[in-house]
């Protein structure tokens, strides 16, 4: 057995918390060597809530769980974490404006980008869920000036996880038979779900998606819409928003970030652009990306045709307006 390490989950009274923690606790994301100290922090409101998690937690007598630390306050929270999944977020209200929503969450991820900076380890892995995820990961990139902004990512693998299970169901194969299934972009309905470059595993070889299908309109049509519409669909039929498929997400984001990916299979996450297939640097888009050591690193050379090149570029304008808008809130502040 190794030394316990320290992992935060902010939201942690929240809904994804709820499953996140047990997924996490029981070994699924640092393997079943790896002894945990949790920290959870939420809003002083909540303290009351989560209090009834950490009893939970506790009855859940989890051999690798050796302590909980439920918080409201952030120095405590990011104290000497190796990972942090960055999930409490302010929701979006009736009537709110999209504007008055960013102001709210640049001013969480501004005083959690501090606190990571200040209290957390150098090395420390980032993982916002938060929405909009993709702005606030770079917000709180840019508080945290002391960790590496190849450190913070933000989620895209619930749309890979949705968009594999849409194809695997198409061809009808298991669900791991299907990989190299990517996502583009923005965590938002500007995503660009592509399973031109995703491959599927039938009789033991590896064959192309697309010359399985080969259906087009269906990857253009059906496809798309089903996986950028989900999180909607869910809400309309559970009157809340995803949680249990965001929480197994979440954790398979920081499980592969940290063990690796076998050679040959890539997954999505979105992170610091490099400028890679003309998308601009400097903001936090989603890219396929081997894993290694630890490091992320965005597939390269991928053929990209012109209808993706122009969903691409779509999303990354998107994002390019969040920042505009994120930038101009912190510039007032
Ligand atoms: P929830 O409302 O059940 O829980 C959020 C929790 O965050 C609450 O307990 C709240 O008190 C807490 N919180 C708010 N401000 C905080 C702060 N400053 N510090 C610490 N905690 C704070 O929401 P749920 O369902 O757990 O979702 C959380 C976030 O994840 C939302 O923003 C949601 O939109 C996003 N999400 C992202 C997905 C992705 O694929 N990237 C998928 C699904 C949800």
């Amino acid at each position: 057995m190794s030394e316990p390490i320290r992992v935060v989950v902010t939201g942690a009274a929240g809904q994804i918390a709820y499953s996140l923690l047990y997924l996490i606790s029981k070994g699924d994301v640092f393997g079943q060597n790896q002894p945990l100290i949790l920290h959870l922090l939420d809003i002083p409101p909540m303290m009351g809530v989560l209090e009834g998690v950490v009893m939970e937690l506790t009855d859940c007598a989890l051999p690798l769980l050796r302590e909980v630390i439920p918080t409201d306050n952030p120095e405590v929270a990011f104290k000497d974490v190796s990972a942090a999944f960055m999930v409490g977020s302010m929701p979006r209200k009736q009537g709110m404006e999209r504007k008055d929503l960013l102001a709210a969450n640049v001013k969480i991820f501004q005083v959690q980008g501090e606190a990571l900076d200040k209290y957390a380890r150098k090395d420390v892995k980032v993982l916002v869920v938060g929405n909009p995820a993709n702005t606030n990961a770079l917000v709180c990139s840019r508080f945290a000036p002391s960790i590496p902004k190849e450190n913070f990512t933000a989620m895209t693998r619930l749309d890979q996880n949705r968009a594999q299970a849409q194809i695997a169901n198409k061809l009808n194969v298991p669900v791991g038979a299907v990989s190299n299934v990517i996502i583009w972009g923005n965590h938002s309905s500007t995503q660009y779900p592509d399973g031109s470059h995703a491959l599927v595993k039938i009789n033991g070889t590896e064959r192309p998606v697309p010359g399985e299908i080969k259906d087009d309109a269906w990857f253009k049509g059906y496809f798309l819409e089903t996986v950028q519409k989900r999180g909607a669909s869910v809400i309309a039929a559970r009157k809340m928003s995803s949680a249990m498929s965001a929480a197994k997400a979440a954790a398979d984001h920081m499980k592969d970030w940290f063990s690796g990916l076998a050679p040959g299979k890539f997954v999505s996450m979105a992170v610091v652009s490099d400028g890679s297939y003309g998308i601009p640097e400097d903001i936090v888009y989603s890219f396929p990306v081997t894993l290694k050591d630890g490091k992320w690193s965005i597939v390269k050379n991928l053929e990209i045709d012109s209808y993706s090149k122009g969903m691409m570029e779509a999303t990354a304008k998107e994002l390019e307006e969040e920042r505009v808008d994120a930038f101009a809130i912190i510039n007032k502040l």
